[in-house]
């Protein structure tokens, strides 16, 4: 029987070498008569570990990484073929890794370990068993079950999911509906969607399947980031496999109920992630900001009622429709249920892909599974959720991943990206920064945040210059609370919290 070998092909893996390491693998194979059979899965998402090539033993996936090109010629002479660990780059059993034995993968259970694009390996691991289900369900009970998971969108905004699709499903059924996955994922430091949309693609393609049964929508568009290639091949090629299997289309696993979807292209600008700005964007327009209300729930693809929702809130549908709400509420902390797909990246040892219940603290994180700074310099800062996020200083580490406990300290956990920065980090360049961003990613529809970010720049300039200072302290808080207060969409309301953190946390690198 041929041995089977696993080469991930999401674009971390591909950027280390992934196709060079797996034809160099297949070559060595034929070159020494052994019969393999190279199967490219997607990430497990031990990006330290990629390209991390797996070979299936009678005792389990045994790993080897990172690989490079270079490696492979000796790891086949060390055995590589039968899973020997005689070489350096040995891991052992993949899923005995500490890194991924103390997650609780809900959303990403089947991430790595099967083949992104076979449908047969999906229903083999689960797949396709939420939908299975829903297709026999009332509309009401599906959007019941999403409510009592307790899910709340993993976009930023944390809004109940189970609460936006009751608005849309309670809309008239005459008009057309739509369903939309905000696939834009430009936070620093994230890449969960990514993922998902690479290693899993029937995941996304059957959570939004469920949302369309469910408040009666039969199209739906992915709205998918410009610079993610990899994901728009997959996503492509997964809906044409799901088109012809009856997952999609006309009749969907012969419910009698249609649902259709499309992938398009992004703008290519941060704001364009904003929900309402998304629509104009997809409708073929400027992504300029829209007034809210109405919310796209009532008015929004092209004037309908349209769900707006993350990947990751629409990964972790088929879950709950598998297993039931209530399964999905048992893990978490206090109004933060179910897990959340953390995405640990910036100057850390062992960045990748956490999946873990709501309450863990952020110390654990960074220590048990980032494996401290990459650099080996202490920690000073973290950035949690994404740019318009505060930076966490190191006295509120203990804090539990919970949406309620971050609000209070004025922090926020956003699409769940921790970004790391050691003790040479320069807090005030990073204020700066953050004003910078807004200047560049602003639609520009309102003063507050078109002409603030401008001054805000300047201000910190002055500061940091160390003119008046202690008046453009001041100033500047002036200008914080009025981007906070007079601007439309949390692009200019948020922008101001990094700043406001580090004038709270490092005010010695603004005088530095
Ligand atoms: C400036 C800005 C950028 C955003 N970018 C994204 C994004 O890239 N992806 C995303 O899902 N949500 C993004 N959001 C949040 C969306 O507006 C919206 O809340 C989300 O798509 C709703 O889905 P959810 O309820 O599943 O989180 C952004 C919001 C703002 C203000
Ligand atoms: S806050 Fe900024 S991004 Fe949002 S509407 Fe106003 S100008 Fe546009």
């Amino acid at each position: 029987m041929a041995t089977r070998i696993y080469v991930p092909c999401d674009t971390t893996a591909l950027s280390m070498g992934a196709d060079e390491v797996a034809r160099l693998i297949q070559y060595h194979a034929g070159a020494r008569g052994v019969d393999i059979e190279l199967v490219r899965n997607g990430s497990r998402g031990l990006c330290w570990l990629e390209p991390l090539v797996e070979i299936e033993t009678t005792t389990g996936r045994i790993g080897y990484g990172p690989i490079e090109p270079d490696d492979v010629q000796a790891l086949v002479d060390a055995g590589l073929f039968d899973g020997k660990s005689d070489h350096p780059l040995f891991l052992g059993p993949v899923a005995d890794m500490p890194y991924l034995k103390r997650q609780q993968r809900l959303t990403f259970s089947r991430i790595g370990i099967t083949d992104p694009l076979s449908i047969d390996d999906y229903r083999a691991h689960g797949g396709f068993g939420g939908l299975g289900k829903a297709v026999a369900m009332m509309p009401q009970a599906i959007v019941d079950d999403v409510k009592t998971s307790g899910l709340r969108g993993r976009g930023g905004a944390a809004f109940p999911t189970g609460i936006k699709w009751q608005t849309v499903h309670d809309e008239p059924w005459q008009s057309q509906k739509y369903i939309v996955c905000n696939a834009d994922e430009g936070d620093s430091g994230t890449f969960a969607d990514r993922l998902v949309m690479e290693c899993d693609p029937f995941m996304l393609i059957e959570g939004m399947t469920i949302a369309g049964l469910a408040v009666g929508a039969t199209r739906g568009y992915i709205y998918l980031r410009s610079e993610y290639p990899v994901a728009h091949r997959m996503l492509d090629e997964a809906i044409r496999r799901a088109e012809a299997a009856g997952y999609l289309g006309e009749d969907v696993r012969g419910s009698g109920r249609a649902f259709h979807l499309e992938v398009r292209l992004a703008a290519g600008a941060y704001i364009c992630g904003e929900e309402t700005s998304l629509l104009e964007s997809l409708e073929g327009k400027r992504g300029l900001v829209r007034a809210k209300p109405p919310l796209p729930a009532i008015k929004g693809l092209f004037g309908q009622p349209t769900v707006v929702n993350n990947v990751l809130s629409f990964a972790a549908i088929p879950f709950i429709l598998d297993q039931g709400g209530q399964a999905y509420a048992d893990y978490g902390m206090g109004n933060s249920r179910g897990t959340l797909p953390i995405q640990l990246a910036g100057n850390i040892r062992q960045g990748g892909l956490i999946e873990l219940a709501f309450g863990v603290s952020l110390k654990e994180i960074l220590e048990d599974f980032g494996g401290g700074t990459f650099t080996g310099r202490p920690m000073k800062a973290v950035q949690v959720g994404g740019p318009l996020m505060a930076y966490m200083p190191a006295s509120q580490w203990d804090t539990p991943m919970d949406y309620e406990a971050f609000a209070k300290l004025g922090a926020g956990i956003g699409h769940g990206g921790v970004v790391v920065f050691d003790d040479t980090a320069d807090m005030a360049e990073q204020a700066r920064f953050a004003m910078e961003f807004c200047t560049v990613e602003s639609c520009g529809k309102c003063t507050p945040c078109r002409i603030g970010s401008v001054r805000g720049v300047e201000v910190i300039d002055r500061i940091r210059a160390g003119e008046n200072r202690d008046a453009n302290r001041v100033l500047l808080e002036d200008l914080c609370e009025t981007m906070v207060d007079g601007s439309l969409c949390a692009m200019g309301g948020m922008t101001p919290f990094p700043v406001q953190s580090v004038m709270k946390h490092f005010p010695d690198d603004l005088t530095a």
